[in-house]
């Protein structure tokens, strides 16, 4: 099968603060693709550069060499026409919905924004999409007509996946989209996101630090360490039998209740992996 998303070699480079030519590599040589209703799981510690390869991707950070294809097509530098054009099949979810509804419109207008910049806003197939769109994600009837303000985290995260998904993209870039929230919800949203995957036939590119969260949910696994992939295996390979120490290393500190987890930190550290770890399992 062939790619949906095909990145090969990207580096993307900072101008460090008060210098005017000196420059950091946030991303070095990262090459990874992305099948056809996929999940793919972007692991790494804080500042590895997960989120600058998902701006990448987006075309909201330019990279400095190395090339991003979608669907075959070269997208490394897209003119604005292009990004439109590739936002339908394209979309994000941000760790903050903010990022992507306007506080100040309502949902229904918050979700028919994507629609009229493609031009399909006022068609009444459209309506009756975003209505079901807003009963498949859970949210209430009403929502419509509310205002940001007036929902919950979750249920604001509910909002910006029905607002990624209303174009009936091919790919949504996930930036920690359940990281803010707490425990149940986290699970909520995330079972919300499993269901959807098969019901929309949509790849994710799931961006977090905590392996865990993807340790259900991915098909596989790229692991990042200041900004070059260190491993990249299917998701039970990486979380089974890691090879990198910085994976083991990332599996043995992730602080969440999951048995299965809990017991490979336990043998982990019984094999004498984790030095680091000094929590109680
Ligand atoms: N706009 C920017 N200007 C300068 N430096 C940046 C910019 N964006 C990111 N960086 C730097 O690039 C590196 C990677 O950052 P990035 O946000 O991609 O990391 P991350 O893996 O997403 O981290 P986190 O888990 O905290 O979100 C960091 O050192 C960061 O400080
Ligand atoms: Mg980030």
């Amino acid at each position: 099968m062939s790619d949906l998303l095909k990145v090969e070699d990207l580096a993307v480079e900072f101008r460090i603060a008060g210098s005017r030519r000196r420059t950091m590599r946030a991303v070095d040589g990262v090459s990874f693709s992305v099948a056809p209703g996929e999940t793919v799981a972007l692991v790494g510690e804080s500042g590895s550069g997960k989120s600058t390869i998902g701006r990448s991707i987006l075309g909201l950070t330019p990279p400095r060499s190395g090339r991003i294809e979608f669907e075959g097509r070269d997208i490394t530098h897209r003119t604005r026409a292009e990004q439109r054009s590739i936002a339908r099949d394209l979309q994000v979810v941000f760790q903050d919905p903010y990022s992507s509804l306007n506080p100040a419109k309502t949902i229904g207008q918050n979700l028919s924004e994507p629609l009229r910049a493609q031009g399909m806003a006022s068609s009444a197939a459209a309506r009756e999409r975003m209505h079901a769109l807003l009963r498949q994600v859970g949210l209430p009837a009403d929502s419509p007509d509310r205002y940001p303000s007036g929902f919950s985290g979750g249920q604001r995260q509910r909002i910006a996946i029905a607002r990624a998904l209303i174009l009936g993209p091919k790919l949504i870039v996930c930036d920690e989209p359940t990281s803010a929230l707490d425990v149940s919800t986290q699970a909520a949203v995330l079972q919300l996101l499993r269901d959807l995957r098969h019901e929309f036939q949509v790849s994710y590119l799931f961006i977090t630090h905590d392996l865990a969260v993807v340790r259900h949910f991915a098909d596989r696994v790229l692991v990042l360490r200041q900004g070059r992939l260190v491993e990249e295996g299917d998701v039970e390979q990486i979380c089974e039998n890691p090879q990198h120490p910085y994976t083991r290393e990332l599996i043995a500190t992730a602080p969440v209740p999951d048995p299965v987890l809990q017991r490979a930190r336990r043998e982990a550290r019984l094999r004498g992996w984790d030095e680091t770890d000094q929590g109680s399992l």
